[in-house]
């Protein structure tokens, strides 16, 4: 097979970037190592900024986001037994939309498969090779046989454990990385969220985030110690802890229901740079990780493949290499700002096994600070809702 761009993974970056190339006339091929049901069943991130929800109109993959997503215009941080409101669309003039990864990842399918893009799930020891050469190409395994995609880009949105970083040898790349001494603990459940905005709690019990995915699902958080055992939190106790953790007026309004899906993500920071290695790109959560708490891992995704698909577009259109020359630079710049922002936001909402005295201190003045400093709000609600692409 040939195509122009080949694009490992079939996640939000991957199918994304497929989708703006289909529609600019660029051939492409989408190659995944799971199946579609698998990649649907993953429950992720929840919150899009502006720059994502304009990225997925253009690909023509927003009109159920926008019927059935939920635009917010605030946010709850929960302290001191009581809610302080940040104003987004006060203080930016811009919302978030609610919207899960999971239906982002259905719309963008079903768009694939309506514009007849190809998509080759279940694919065996996907290897990218010769991208430090003009002649790029993948391989991989499927009934038995090894196929080969001749290519002129290879697009690695293959996520932190994929393939395409680990192909480049380690004397060409840097890695940051950060890890964090806790995980959250996630729920599903389809019980009306507590709140009609989200809430951020700093508590001496640890982090908690009420999220939602609709006014019928709620999706909700505890920070956990990294060795706990799912089979250790009954719902029960779950929502018991989730309380403690809550202003006593939530706490009393909140719902319970049983939870159809819980699992515990670890919390890391990471960055490798460059992300461009001949005609090798790295794209989202293949190239760098934040912790969740800034909600910023897919919105990041969806700008790496913005700058991407302009350098791309470019060369196709213009046969300049000016914007794939400046992908890695262009995206890096944004990642670091939004690594800064979720670091801040984890070290700010998170209580840390070290943090007794002065670092706890610290974290109260901060919070403190930040809910009577106009300009300190304004500061968050702008790196909350995204910072220009
Ligand atoms: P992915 O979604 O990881 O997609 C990569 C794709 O590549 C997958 O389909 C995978 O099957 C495929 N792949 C992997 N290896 C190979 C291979 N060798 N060959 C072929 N295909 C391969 N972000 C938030 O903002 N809020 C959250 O609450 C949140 N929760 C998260 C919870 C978890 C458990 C994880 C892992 C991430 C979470 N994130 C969250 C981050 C967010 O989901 C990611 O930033 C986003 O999924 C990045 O999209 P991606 O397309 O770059 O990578
Ligand atoms: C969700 C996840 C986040 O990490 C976050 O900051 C906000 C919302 C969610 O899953 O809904």
């Amino acid at each position: 097979m040939r195509t122009q761009v080949a694009i490992i993974g079939s996640g939000p970056s991957g199918l994304l970037l497929g989708q703006l190339l289909t529609n600019a006339g660029i051939d492409n091929i989408v190659i995944d190592r799971v199946s579609k049901d698998y990649i649907l069943g993953r429950v992720r991130a929840g919150v899009l900024e502006e720059g994502m929800v304009g990225l997925l109109n253009r690909a023509g993959a927003g009109s159920r986001m926008h019927a059935e997503g939920l635009p917010h215009e605030g946010v709850l941080l929960a302290f001191d037994g009581q809610d302080h409101r940040i104003d987004l669309f006060g203080l930016t003039d811009k919302r978030v939309m609610v919207y899960g990864q999971t239906e982002v990842t259905h719309d963008l399918m079903d768009k694939r498969e309506a514009t007849g893009g190809i998509t080759i799930y279940e694919a065996g020891n996907v290897t990218p090779h010769g991208f430090a050469g003009e002649q790029p190409y993948i391989t991989y395994e499927m009934d038995g046989t090894t196929h080969r995609i001749d290519c002129d880009f290879i697009a690695g949105c293959d996520g932190y454990h994929g393939v395409s970083r680990k192909s480049v040898p380690e004397a060409a790349i840097k890695t940051f990385e950060k890890v964090y001494p806790f995980g959250w603990l996630g729920i599903l459940a389809d019980v009306p969220p507590v709140s009609h905005e989200l809430i951020y709690a700093n508590h001496p019990r640890g982090f908690a985030l009420c999220s939602m995915r609709s006014e019928t699902r709620s999706r909700y958080y505890i920070q956990c110690a990294l060795d706990e055992k799912i089979e250790d939190w009954g719902d029960d106790r779950f929502y018991d802890e989730l309380r403690r953790r809550l202003p006593s007026a939530h706490a009393e309004a909140m719902v319970t229901g049983p939870s159809f899906e819980k699992s515990i993500a670890p919390l890391r920071s990471f960055v490798a740079e460059p992300m461009r290695f001949g005609k090798l790109f790295l794209v989202g959560d293949a190239a760098h990780i934040v912790p969740p708490t800034g909600a910023k891992g897919l919105n990041l995704a969806a700008s790496d493949v913005h700058y991407l698909f302009e350098g791309l577009q470019e060369f196709y259109g213009e046969r300049s290499t000016a914007g794939i020359d400046a992908y890695s630079p262009r995206a890096l710049k944004r990642i670091w700002k939004a690594e800064r922002f979720s670091w801040s936001m984890t070290m700010m909402l998170h209580r840390f096994p070290d943090t007794e005295g002065f670092g706890q201190k610290i974290q109260e003045a901060e919070l403190d600070y930040l809910v009577h400093s106009t300009a300190a709000s304004t500061a968050l609600a702008e790196n909350y809702v995204g910072l220009p692409y």
